[in-house]
Formats: C-alpha cells, sequence, structure tokens
C-alpha cells in the first residue's frame, strides 16, 4: 500500500515511522509535519532524524506551524523540549523538502491512481484540512484514512475531555470527520488498550535492532517523562503505532460505527449525524508481536 504519513513527532510518532519505513507491506511515498505535540521546526528536523535512523530516504515536507485560527499549545512534558524524549536520533541526510506538506500531498494524490494513495494520521488534522479546502480535486483521490484520534466511551487527555490530536485543532477535525472520507479513527478507547511495559521493552533491545533499541529507548523516556502522571503504573499505551498497525492488520481490531461529530469548542468527540468508523478495542499481544517483528526485521 501508498501512503503519505502526517506526523508531529513526538515519541509516539517516531514509533509508528520507524515501523512503517521498514514495513515491506508499506511504501511511505512521503513525510508530512505538523506542529502538535512540539513546534514546527523540531517535528520537521525529528522527521528527517527518523527516516535517517530507519535507513530510509523518504522527502519531509513542511506543513501547518499551528492549528487553524487558533494558537499551538505543545505538549513538552511528554515528548520533551526536543520532541523524541531526549533519545538520540542521527541527523537528517537532507534538509525538509521546499514543498510544503498540502502542495506535496497535491502532487502526489492527483500522480497516483484514484483511492490508491493512504493517509496515515498521527498528528493534529491541520494539513488534511488545507487539502480539502485548497485542493479539492486532489483530496478526492486519497483512498483510506487511518487517524489516531479522539475519545469516544473514554475521557480525553487534554482539556476538555479532548484527545490531544483532534483537541490540537477542532476545526481541521470537524472538517476531516465530516468531508465524507474514507475515514477510520483509532480513539483512546483503543490506544489505551495497546500498551508497553519493561518486559516489552527487553524483548526490543534483545533483538540488537536499531529502530527497536530506539523504540525501547523512546518508552523509556516516555515512562520518564509522564511517571508524574500515573505514579505506579508500568506500562504506557503506544497510541500512533496503532495506525499503521491497523492498515496493514485490521483483522486484530474491532471497529465499530459510531454517529459523532467534534464539538469545535474542545476538540472532543460528542455524538452526531456523521457514521464514523471508530477502532474501539483491538489484540494487544499480537499487535506486540507484530510491532516488534516489524521493527527488528
Ligand atoms: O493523544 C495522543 C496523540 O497526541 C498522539 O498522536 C501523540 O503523539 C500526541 O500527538
Ligand atoms: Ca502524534
Amino acid at each position: 500500500m501508498l501512503a503519505i504519513i502526517d506526523t508531529d513527532p513526538g515519541i509516539d510518532d517516531a514509533i509508528a515511522i520507524l515501523f512503517a519505513l521498514r514495513h515491506p507491506g508499506i511504501e511511505v511515498v512521503a513525510l508530512t509535519t505538523v506542529a502538535g505535540n512540539i513546534g514546527l521546526p523540531v517535528t520537521t528536523d525529528n522527521a528527517g532524524r527518523i527516516a535517517a535512523l530507519a535507513g530510509v530516504t523518504v522527502p519531509v515536507h513542511p506543513g501547518a506551524a499551528a492549528p487553524l485560527g487558533r494558537e499551538a499549545k505543545n505538549e513538552v512534558r511528554i515528548h520533551g523540549a526536543d520532541g523524541l524524549g531526549g533519545v538520540t536520533f542521527p541527523e537528517a541526510q537532507e534538509p525538509p523538502s521546499k514543498t510544503g506538506a498540502v502542495a506535496a500531498m497535491s502532487d502526489l494524490l492527483m500522480a497516483a491512481e484514484p483511492g490508491v494513495m493512504d493517509l496515515f494520521c498521527l498528528g493534529p488534522l491541520t494539513n488534511i484540512a488545507r487539502l480539502l479546502t485548497d485542493a479539492p480535486e486532489s483530496a478526492e483521490r486519497i483512498g483510506r484514512v487511518v487517524a489516531m484520534g479522539g475519545a469516544v466511551d473514554e475521557p480525553g487527555n487534554v482539556a476538555g475531555n479532548a484527545e490531544f490530536n483532534l483537541g490540537h485543532d477542532p476545526e481541521a477535525a470537524a472538517a476531516v470527520l465530516a468531508a465524507g472520507l474514507d475515514l477510520t479513527l483509532i480513539p483512546l478507547d483503543a490506544t489505551r488498550q495497546f500498551r508497553a511495559d519493561a518486559v516489552y521493552l527487553e524483548q526490543l533491545r534483545e533483538t540488537g535492532a536499531a529502530p527497536a533499541i530506539a523504540t525501547a529507548d523512546l518508552i523509556d523516556a516516555y515512562f520518564e517523562q509522564t511517571a508524574h502522571q500515573a505514579k505506579g503504573v508500568e506500562s504506557r499505551p503506544l497510541h500512533d503505532p496503532c495506525v499503521p498497525l491497523l492498515a496493514l492488520h485490521p483483522d486484530l481490531f474491532h471497529v465499530e460505527t459510531r454517529g459523532l461529530q467534534v464539538d469545535v469548542s474542545t476538540g472532543a468527540l460528542i455524538p452526531g449525524p456523521t457514521e464514523t468508523s471508530v477502532a474501539m478495542g483491538l489484540d494487544a499481544k499480537s499487535l506486540r508481536d507484530r510491532l516488534l517483528g516489524g521493527l527488528s526485521s
């Protein structure tokens, strides 16, 4: 499958990207970056660093530096000032492209057969919303959109009972949800079930593979950064890796259809008219095995 990964790396974004870049079943044609966990210059530089560690050459196209019509709110408490929890990554092998994210997405969609280019969304949906307004003829050619975002029955993780990605840019989230795309949302209801503990970190390290070792270091940093939030909790959720994993192994997820809309005052998902595919459960053990295998192959 062909995919553009839209991302705000970000500790869990980095794990998802390392996995997707090296997986034989996914051809990542571009990384497009957005401000979210950290500012755009850092998310863009991190995208290049992650590709360098994966040993893969892939263009990085910078996108939105702020949400539609509001101030950016970073998550340095979780991802650290460098966005990667202080974990050492190599320098990017090449500078970011001079072509911006929306123009690159549009060009790639127009060059591909309609419906074959998927979007994997790991951050706020600002770039996707801009694509819908600025290049509607390209947006019509999008294949699947698999996005980590929202909280349906679970409580959110930011103010207003929202989840970070949708809460960071509620207007963009509302536009994308209502656009009639072939969208599957993976909310906190599912991603909080996909957890890594110390035993799993040991398994990652024992593979001796650089992407797996970096993933263990990233999750360790996640433990450090969030210790103040969840004392005594011996595992951390892996939100963004659920996106490429669902694209590859939909049978390992439980997907329901819910009538939803986005409360644009907070970004929270609330009952509404848009019938939306939402992953509400998953087979965590099998997915951890797939992630470990992909990061060490
Ligand atoms: O709520 C989790 C999401 O917010 C993930 O994408 C994480 O990277 C942060 O951006
Ligand atoms: Ca993210």
